[in-house]
């Protein structure tokens, strides 16, 4: 199996709290390095365009609201099957659902108090997902794969 890459995002509610620390620490722990990361305040535009897959379901617009409240951290991770390794130690979308002792189940919100899951992280879910969106936020230029 070949080396893959994958974009995590850590959504501004993780960010708000105070724990992308916690969350990179998790993430490498568990095998991934990171080769590109940086904070980000995303625009409207942006997001519409991140979670395009996602236009005209009832959560949509919140899901807007939600990643544009605050800035967030994006990163691109390597690894073997990364794509996979990511979404599963991410847990399962709802926080309450997820895992014990996956991302969502440690730091997100349990309980649903908007009109959208704030659920800390986001993964790219396949290959082409996950080349459009390396794409969308780093020049090639900008990751940097280990050399030692
Ligand atoms: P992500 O794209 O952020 O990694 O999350 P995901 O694949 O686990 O879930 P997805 O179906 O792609 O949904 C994108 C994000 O929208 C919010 N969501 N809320 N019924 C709801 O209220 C609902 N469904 C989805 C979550 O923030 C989810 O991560
Ligand atoms: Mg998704």
């Amino acid at each position: 199996m070949p080396l893959e890459q994958t974009l995590a995002i850590i959504k501004p509610d993780a960010v708000a709290k105070n724990v992308t620390g916690k969350i990179t620490a998790h993430i490498e722990e568990n095998g991934l390095i990171i080769i590109a990361a940086k904070m980000v305040h995303l625009s409207a535009v942006q997001a519409e365009e991140l979670y395009g897959e996602h236009k005209g379901k009832p959560f949509f617009e919140p899901l807007l609201e939600f990643m544009t409240s605050g800035p967030v951290m994006v990163l691109v991770l390597e690894g073997k099957h990364a794509i996979q390794t990511l979404r599963r130690i991410m847990g399962a979308t709802i926080p309450k659902d997820a895992a014990a002792g996956t991302i969502r189940n440690l730091y997100a919100s349990h309980e649903f108090k908007g009109k959208v899951h704030e659920n800390a992280i986001h993964g790219s879910d396949s290959t082409e997902s996950a080349t459009r969106e390396i794409d969308f936020f780093f020049d090639q230029a900008e990751i940097c794969p280990r050399t030692r």
